[in-house]
């Protein structure tokens, strides 16, 4: 079984990009620890980082036969990603959506999600952290097969 963890854009320059704010972890730091943290369950982590949302579209359609869930970050596009939350409503599994840094905390602008209302849950600033809870969330959350 695979696991979709999906991250949008800026994302791929982890480590680097404001560690103030998203922690020094790289997005390789973050894929390891997802596939360690359902390596017991099989799950294999099949982890795509694209800086346009058409491509993240096509990630989430490509998803939908082979994949048991998804751990989605989805940066800016958490804002105003239409077409991504379209994709991921159709989507016939489990997402769970994380924010590295407590959007809460930042500008009103990310205060709002229009993926979260149709995300099993939302995990936000806990750093790298979120992506492991989030692992443990679908773990939990899908049925042992
Ligand atoms: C982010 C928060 C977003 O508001 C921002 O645009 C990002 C990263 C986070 O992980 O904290 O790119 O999704």
């Amino acid at each position: 079984s695979e696991l979709l963890l999906l991250n949008g854009p800026n994302l791929g320059i982890l480590g680097r990009r404001e560690p103030e704010v998203y922690g020094t972890d790289t997005l390789a730091d973050i894929e390891a620890a997802v596939a360690a943290e359902v390596a017991g369950r099989g799950w294999k982590v099949v982890s795509v980082q694209r800086e346009s949302e058409g491509q993240l579209i096509e990630a989430v359609q490509d998803a939908w036969d082979g994949s048991v869930g998804a751990i989605v970050n989805p940066g800016a596009l958490m804002i105003a990603g239409w077409g991504l939350r379209d994709a991921l409503a159709a989507y016939p599994r489990p997402f769970v959506e994380v924010h590295l840094s407590n959007v809460w905390a930042r500008e009103s602008f990310r205060h709002e999600s229009v993926l979260a209302p149709i995300a099993s849950g939302v995990i936000v600033g806990l750093g790298a952290l979120g992506y492991r809870l989030a692992a443990q969330a679908l773990l939990a959350k899908v049925p042992a097969s």
